[in-house]
């Protein structure tokens, strides 16, 4: 790759926002997108290029907006389109463009859509949804729901299931039907004239459900079969995706993210295929899935420590095999995730911000294009002080209602140690700007309790520390910016099997990057044999102790070749 075939979007590094939890501008507790402006000058600070504002629209909150009742109308909760669009226009003013999600696998049961489509089984918008006749006076499957319990809802006055992968007020849209295909680009459209810069696709890789929807193995002690693993990249959705591409990403100068969900390296390489048929990028999970325990019936539920070789190999795969072919997104943290200092790293007083800056420096010095989940920047940790009355999530919810009450599979207590560990809710708890009322959040009472820790940890704190994990982002961000072979550099895994330390090398023509993280709690020696004119680019600790790697550090030679 040269420098003039590298896109807009290959140097980015994005920072995501959920508006919920951003900032409050209109005093009830919510944050909104007046907020959101008030605080752009912060993201430019920080270096962002883009920022990805999780779903703004009219939405019943069943699943905190992705559960759209119409995806023309901005949610009353974050104001109004007018405040959309200037919320649009100052972030282009500053030279930070707007992503916006799309949520098209469902849309809520309160869309007209489905309203229409439930009222009768000859209704011309029947086919906009999946309905199926019960089969032996049950489901028409046995597929479960992403959030616990059957994937299908009976309709009482129509006789007929609905497929929900989601929530029941989640309906999945029917792809197959070309209408609602059309109605989903024309939508799109709509957006792009309005001068959006790309899409976050949610659960793109469930588009297309297989012929006959068909039973799938039930795992030992689970009530139903993995629908992730019956859905995923299913037989439609390459020509889906393609379509969408020539009816509406082909428009604008757009950059596309696909959330793909149990998506391998074969599919992601169609996803995010160089020749841009597709997306540019997809999310992958299997790096987010590597501390899961091996009870499927417990599906995400567990809090077994990430073993680091494993995370090597895995992500080592995923910039191995899409380089010079697709392109890789890089996370640690988004919505969906709990806070990654607390999984990956230590949030305890003595580690926090060391492992906060290693996390961000091995990520970041990645091939792809890198995201940051707000709170992040400032190393923002999970919400151990949330209990079972706390919780607004309805995975957490749905969890407690059918492994623990209904299936007896998991007890309360044990149950709230994972959601402490892997838990939405650690994400969403609001932002923490400052030490003072509701971490400056909000001037109300927040709609999902704080995390108690922001006396400490809040972004005024950061700006104040030229130290803080804030800075160190933001250095990372330049590098991106101003160093090519970090778009560019062929990745180059060093020593596979040490336990504690992630090194690899970021190799161009004229020099190489070397990208030292140790995950160590205690003081270890390695040997990088270092040549003397390497040049130290950043480092989280105040001076380089050569062999030593002190806990958690995290240093970037550059070397000349
Ligand atoms: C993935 C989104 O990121 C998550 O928050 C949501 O619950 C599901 N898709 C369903 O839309």
């Amino acid at each position: 790759m040269t420098e003039n075939q590298i896109k807009w979007w290959q140097k980015a590094v994005v920072y995501q926002i959920y508006p919920r939890s951003f900032q409050d501008a209109n005093h009830d507790g919510i944050g909104d997108l007046k907020g959101i402006e008030s605080r752009l000058d912060y993201v430019k600070k920080l270096g962002a290029d883009v920022i990805w504002l999780n779903p703004v629209y009219a939405s019943p909150n069943e699943d905190n907006g992705y559960d759209i009742s119409d995806y023309e109308a901005i949610n009353p909760e974050f104001g109004t389109m007018e405040d959309f669009e200037s919320l649009l226009s100052e972030a282009h003013a500053r030279g930070i463009k707007i992503v916006m999600d799309l949520v098209v696998n469902h849309s809520s049961s309160k869309h007209q859509w489905f309203i229409e489509s439930k009222s009768s089984k000859d209704n011309d918008k029947r086919d906009f949804y999946i309905w199926r006749d019960p089969v032996d006076g049950h489901e028409p499957n046995n597929w479960g729901s992403f959030f616990s319990g059957p994937a299908w809802k009976f309709d009482e006055a129509t006789g007929q299931y609905y497929l929900h992968l989601f929530a029941e007020g989640q309906p999945d849209l029917n792809w197959a039907n070309p209408e609602v295909r059309q109605s989903v680009f024309d939508m799109m459209n709509r957006w792009v004239d309005k001068g959006i810069d790309g899409f976050r696709m949610d659960v793109i890789s469930l588009l297309s459900k297989p012929d006959g929807l068909p039973d799938g193995p039930v795992p030992t002690d689970a009530h139903y079969a993995s629908s992730n693993d019956m859905v995923a990249n299913g037989p439609k959705i390459h020509d889906y995706l393609q379509e969408m591409r020539e009816k509406v990403l082909n428009n604008a100068d757009l950059m596309t993210v696909g959330e793909a969900s149990n998506v391998d390296i074969k599919n992601a390489k169609r996803y995010a295929a160089k020749d841009g048929s597709e997306l540019n990028m997809v999310f992958q999970f299997e790096h987010m899935e590597l501390d899961e325990n091996a009870d499927p019936a417990l599906g995400k539920w567990d809090n077994t420590p990430l073993p680091l070789t494993k995370l090597k190999e895995n992500l080592s795969k995923w910039q191995n095999e899409l380089a010079g072919v697709a392109w890789n997104s890089l996370y640690w943290e988004n919505h969906d995730q709990p806070r990654a200092v607390s999984r990956f790293g230590s949030d305890a007083p003595e580690f926090r911000v060391k492992s906060a800056k290693m996390l961000a420096t091995m990520l970041h010095f990645m091939q792809g294009t890198p995201y940051i989940y707000q709170g992040e920047e400032i190393g923002m940790t999970n919400a151990y002080n949330l209990g079972w009355d706390d919780f607004n999530d309805i995975e957490i919810k749905n969890a407690r209602k059918y492994l623990v009450e209904r299936d007896q599979l998991i007890d309360a207590d044990t149950l709230l140690d994972y959601v402490h560990y892997k838990g939405r809710d650690n994400a969403r708890t609001p932002m923490q700007w400052t030490d003072g009322k509701n971490a400056g959040f909000t001037d109300v009472d927040p709609w999902l309790k704080l995390n108690d820790n922001y006396k400490e940890i809040n972004v005024d704190a950061a700006l104040a520390d030229e130290d803080s994990v804030f800075y160190h982002y933001q250095k990372l961000i330049a590098f991106r910016h101003d160093l090519d072979i970090v778009t560019t550099g062929r990745y180059e895994l060093l020593d596979p099997e040490d336990e504690q330390v992630y090194a690899y090398k970021r190799v161009g023509d004229q020099e190489e990057l070397l990208v030292i993280n140790s995950f160590a709690k205690e003081t270890i020696e390695r040997d990088f044999a270092l040549p003397d004119e390497a040049e130290l680019l950043i480092s989280n600790y105040q001076d380089d102790a050569g062999k030593d790697l002190r806990p958690y550090e995290s240093k970037v030679y550059r070397i000349q070749k």
